[in-house]
C-alpha cells in the first residue's frame, strides 16, 4: 500500500468487523472444510452468488467428498452442472478431484505452488481456499476486490500489467495486516459485491470511505472506468426441432470442440450446419426462445417436427422427459422445452 504503515492494519480491522456483522449468510461460509470451498470458488468464478446457492447443495448432496467426485464419471458430473455454463469449469473440478486423491491424499493441497498446479486454479482461486479454509495470508484480486481496491487507493490511468501489480500489492497488504485472512478477502469481495457497486456504490454505508481516495476525489463513479464490451454481441438464428416419440424427445450430443462439447440438446437447424444428418419435416415456429452465452445471443425458434428417417446412430438417443436431469444439458434445453410445453392449445405440463 502506498498509504502510511498503521492504514493498512487499521482498514483491515474495519473491514473483517464489518464483514463480521454484515455477510450474507451463505452455505459455503458455514464450514472450513477446503473440498466445499473449493466447489464454490469454482461456481462462483464466473456465476452470480443467487444463481450458485442451489447448484451447490445439489453438487455436494451429490458429491459430498473429493473421493466421491474423483470417483464419479465426468458425465455424470457434467449433468450436475447443466444449466451453470462455463462447463471447462466441471471438467477441470473433476480432473482436479482426481489428482487430488491419487497425489495430495484426499486433501486439496495446502502448499500453494500445489495448489497452483491443479486444473482450473489460479492465483485468485489458490488464494480464496487457502486463505478461507487454512487462513493462509494469501491475497485475492478478482472484478470485485479490484473495484472496491481501485477506488480505496483511485487507480487510474496505468497501464493494465502496473494496474494489476498495485492491486495485488494492496491486497496483499491488507491481507497481511489482517486478524483473519479468510474473513479479509471475503470482506473486500463482499464489500464489491453489496455496497461498492459499479454504477451505485453505496458509499454511506461503507466501512472504509473515510479512507476512500476516489469518494473524496468525487470520482467513484468514475473509477475503474467502464468496461468495454470485449466483444461486440453476435445473434445467432437457430430452429430448434422438438422431436417427441412415445413420450420421449430426441436428443443430439454436441461435438464441435467449444465449451459445450459432448453436451446433450435439443437437434439445432443453423443456416451454416443445417440439420446435421438429420431429416425432419419441421412445423411452423411455435415459440422464440432467447438464450445468450458469453457474447452470442441465440434467437431459438422453437419448432415441434417429425422424423423423415430414422437419425444416424451413435449421436443421438431418445430421452424420457423424467430422464433429462440425468444427462448433461445446458439450460437451453429447458427453456426451449418450457416454451414448448406453454404454447396455446397445449395442456401446461411439467416438461423436466
Ligand atoms: N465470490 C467469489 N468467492 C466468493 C465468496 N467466497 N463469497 C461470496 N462471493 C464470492
Amino acid at each position: 500500500m502506498t498509504a502510511r504503515s498503521e492504514e493498512p492494519r487499521a482498514l483491515a480491522r474495519r473491514l473483517v468487523s464489518w464483514y463480521r456483522r454484515n455477510r450474507r449468510d451463505l452455505p459455503w461460509r458455514r464450514t472450513r472444510d477446503p473440498y466445499r470451498i473449493w466447489v464454490s470458488e469454482i461456481m462462483l468464478q464466473q456465476t452470480t452468488v443467487r444463481a450458485v446457492v442451489p447448484y451447490f447443495e445439489r453438487f455436494l448432496r451429490a458429491y459430498p467428498t473429493v473421493a466421491d467426485l474423483a470417483a464419479a464419471r465426468l458425465n455424470d458430473v457434467l449433468a450436475s452442472w447443466s444449466g451453470l455454463g462455463y462447463y471447462r469449469r466441471a471438467r477441470d473440478l473433476h480432473a482436479s478431484a482426481r489428482i487430488v486423491v491419487a497425489r495430495h491424499g484426499g486433501r486439496f493441497p495446502d502448499r500453494l505452488e500445489e495448489a497452483l498446479a491443479l486444473p482450473g486454479i489460479g492465483r485468485y482461486t489458490a488464494g480464496a481456499i487457502l486463505s478461507i479454509a487454512h487462513g493462509q495470508r494469501l491475497p485475492v484480486v478478482d472484478g470485485n476486490v479490484s473495484r472496491v481496491l481501485s477506488r480505496l487507493l483511485l487507480l487510474r490511468g496505468a497501464a493494465p500489467a502496473a494496474r494489476d501489480r498495485r492491486l495485488w500489492s494492496a491486497a496483499t497488504g491488507l491481507v497481511t495486516a489482517a486478524s483473519e485472512p479468510g474473513d479479509l478477502n471475503q470482506a473486500l469481495m463482499e464489500l464489491g459485491a453489496t455496497v461498492c457497486a459499479p454504477l451505485e456504490p453505496a458509499c454511506p454505508r461503507c466501512p472504509i470511505r473515510a479512507a476512500c481516495r476516489a469518494r473524496a476525489a468525487g470520482l467513484q463513479l468514475r473509477v475503474p472506468p467502464p468496461r468495454r464490451t470485449r466483444r461486440l454481441p453476435v445473434t445467432i438464428r437457430a430452429d430448434v426441432a422438438v422431436v417427441e416419440r412415445a413420450g420421449r424427445l430426441l436428443l443430439r450430443r454436441r461435438r464441435d470442440g467449444g465449451l459445450m462439447r459432448g453436451l446433450w440438446e435439443l437437434p439445432t437447424v443453423t443456416r451454416r450446419s443445417g440439420a446435421d444428418g438429420l431429416r425432419l419435416e419441421m412445423s411452423e415456429p411455435i415459440a422464440t426462445v432467447r438464450h445468450s452465452i458469453t457474447y452470442r445471443r441465440l434467437e431459438l425458434r422453437v419448432r415441434p417436427a417429425r422424423l423423415l428417417s430414422e437419425p444416424p446412430r451413435g449421436r443421438y438417443r431418445w430421452v424420457r422427459r423424467g430422464d433429462l436431469r440425468r444427462l448433461p444439458t445446458s439450460s437451453m434445453v429447458r427453456k426451449v422445452l418450457a416454451a414448448y410445453g406453454e404454447r396455446p392449445g397445449r395442456r401446461a405440463r411439467r416438461l423436466v
